[in-house]
């Protein structure tokens, strides 16, 4: 059967086809320890939950009305864009998707043309490169460098900006590397960019998961002409633990989120009414399990962080937010005979038993990503196989 070609010229997602491979092995009984998902391994709080079990009891079962979110929830994330990103959205210029990834596709839907170009800073979340070509329009991958976490700085940023330039992806803090850009840094970039036909998205979706101290501001927060060019995504998938609610949310100038709303209405319908219910109680609520939830998640990547760069041959940039390792394992390659982040990931899996997503679907065929969105036993247990692998 033929298929249209935007699908076959599509690649798979990385990070969902290597999980879905470390489940079905556990399946088959064998003793995998997996760092491959990229979700919290905590319950959706309680709270949460009950609000939405009340909310179905209540008959709240139709049609999300408008499509693009019921009025308590867009008000919710008004209140929150305000609380914690310094950002005063007005509820009309608020959309609620089905997932943060709903909100990112939305996005590049509305805004990108064929051969229109979209700066992807790397290492970039899966999903960016393959949104874009689905829209017809041309990725422009550039990394700032190693030791300083792959960030960009003004003048590489700049260097890469042309007439057909249309996005600007930010991500802060990253998937896959957890690097984060400090309030100045973010101000650099915007500056940049400050009086050019562009729109910044930036995917804030670990913008509570922040750790050792680090400070970090919204793109959309650096200036007024910032705020004018911004679309800020978000999602209650990380920090709520609720990826399974597919809960995204958006905010910025009034004509991309009209855009997207119509898209969306085409589309969807919108996010399911009464999880919208859920999202308006996960934002304005008890926000007490954010904060353990970071703090464990500190913790944990911690120890993995620093048990990785004590490996012969390993590198890695520190994570200060999200969940996730991003080592340098290319030191490594010789030794073990592979030649990229697939065979040293098929390697791994085959003979120690752990699941990590190759660095390669990132942009970076040196690197692996780990997660350390799972328990202090299993990411020891884990790197004590890796590093057995490795000596
Ligand atoms: C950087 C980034 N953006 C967006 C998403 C989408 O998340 P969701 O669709 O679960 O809200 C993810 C999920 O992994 C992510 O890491």
């Amino acid at each position: 059967m033929k298929l249209a070609q935007r699908v076959t010229e599509l690649a798979e997602s990385a990070t969902l086809a290597v999980t879905a491979k470390a489940t079905a092995l556990k399946a088959e009984g064998i003793d995998i320890i997996s760092f491959a998902a990229g979700e919290p391994d905590f319950d959706t709080p309680a709270h949460i939950r009950r609000t939405c079990a009340a909310a179905l009891d209540a008959g709240q079962t139709r049609y999300p009305k408008p499509a693009s979110g019921i009025p308590p929830a867009r008000q919710a994330v008004c209140e929150k864009f305000a609380r914690e990103n310094d950002l005063k959205y007005e509820p009309n210029q608020v959309l609620i998707t089905s997932g943060g990834k709903m909100a990112v596709y939305l996005a590049i839907q509305a805004l990108i043309d064929p051969g229109d170009e979209v700066v992807i800073p790397k290492p970039y979340w899966v999903s960016y490169p393959e949104m874009v070509k689905l829209a017809g329009g041309a990725p422009v991958f550039i990394a700032g460098p190693e030791q300083e976490g792959y960030k960009l700085t003004p003048d590489l940023l700049s260097s890469v900006l042309t007439d057909r330039t249309r996005i600007f992806m930010h991500t802060s803090p990253s998937n896959p590397s957890g690097v984060t850009y400090a309030p100045n840094e973010v101000r650099g970039l915007a500056e940049v960019l400050a009086g050019r036909d562009l729109v910044v998205i930036s995917d804030e979706i670990y913008d509570r998961l922040l750790y050792d101290g680090q400070e970090t501001l919204s793109f959309a927060a650096a200036s007024d002409h910032a705020f004018r060019q911004t679309l800020t995504l978000n999602s209650a998938s990380k920090t709520h633990a609720m990826t399974g609610w597919r809960l995204g949310y958006a905010g910025g100038p009034i004509d991309i989120i009209k855009a997207m709303a119509k898209l969306q209405s085409q589309m969807t319908s919108g996010a399911a009414t009464f999880n919208q219910v859920a999202l308006t109680e996960a934002l304005t609520g008890d926000q007490s399990a954010v904060e353990s939830m970071r703090v464990a998640f500190e913790d944990r990547g911690h120890r993995m962080y620093e048990r990785l760069i004590g490996f012969s041959g390993v590198r890695c940039p520190k994570p200060t937010g999200a969940f996730y390792c991003f080592p340098n394992v290319s030191g490594t390659y010789e030794r073990l005979g592979v030649d990229g982040s697939v065979a040293f990931a098929k390697l791994l899996l085959d003979k120690a038993r752990v699941a990590v997503v190759p660095g390669v679907a990132f942009g970076m065929d040196e690197h692996v990503r780990l997660s350390f969105a799972t328990n202090m036993e299993q990411i020891d247990e884990g790197l004590s196989r890796i590093e057995k692998m490795l000596t």
